[in-house]
């Protein structure tokens, strides 16, 4: 079975109550269902981790291509500051698709630019939660052609 690793990066544990009228009302545990939910029937494992914390993310990455396949991240606030979680996902060369609930083009200009988006094999963004779900979709359909 293929292994995927999530990371919702800072700030998105508090989904649901965090900003409802950009990122909406759905929580974290909510979405993590949804994808585990869909991960089944794809016949992929996932395992799922939400962290504040640019330097643990920074070592999941660096772990992460021997475990898993590919990487499912939205790296929140770090996707336009952290050259660290982009080295990083360089680095290990992993198959990685970068994910977004809003708009970041359509929202204020410091969110315009991804530092991650130039080592990813893609990224999808402004569908709410559905940018995770066909995140998931994409990947999968990558590593089990
Ligand atoms: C976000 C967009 C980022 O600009 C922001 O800092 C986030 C969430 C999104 O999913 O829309 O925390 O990554």
């Amino acid at each position: 079975m293929k292994k995927i690793l999530v990371i919702h990066g800072p700030n998105l544990d508090l989904l649901g109550q965090r900003e409802p009228q950009i990122y909406g009302k759905t929580t974290l545990k909510q979405i993590n269902e949804q994808l585990q939910k869909l991960a089944k029937k794809k016949n992929i494992s996932l395992k799922i981790v939400q962290s504040n914390h640019e330097g643990k993310i920074v070592d999941l990455i660096g772990k992460s291509k021997a475990k898993f396949d590919a990487l499912l991240i939205n790296p929140a606030a770090y996707t336009h500051t952290s050259v660290a979680i982009r080295d990083a996902i360089a680095a290990s060369g992993i198959l990685t698709i970068e994910v977004h609930l809003s708009n970041i083009y359509s929202r204020e200009e410091f969110r315009h630019k991804s530092l991650i988006s130039p080592v990813a094999k893609g990224t999808i963004l402004g569908f709410g939660p559905k940018s995770y779900l066909l995140g998931l979709e994409a990947i999968a359909e990558l590593i089990n052609p």
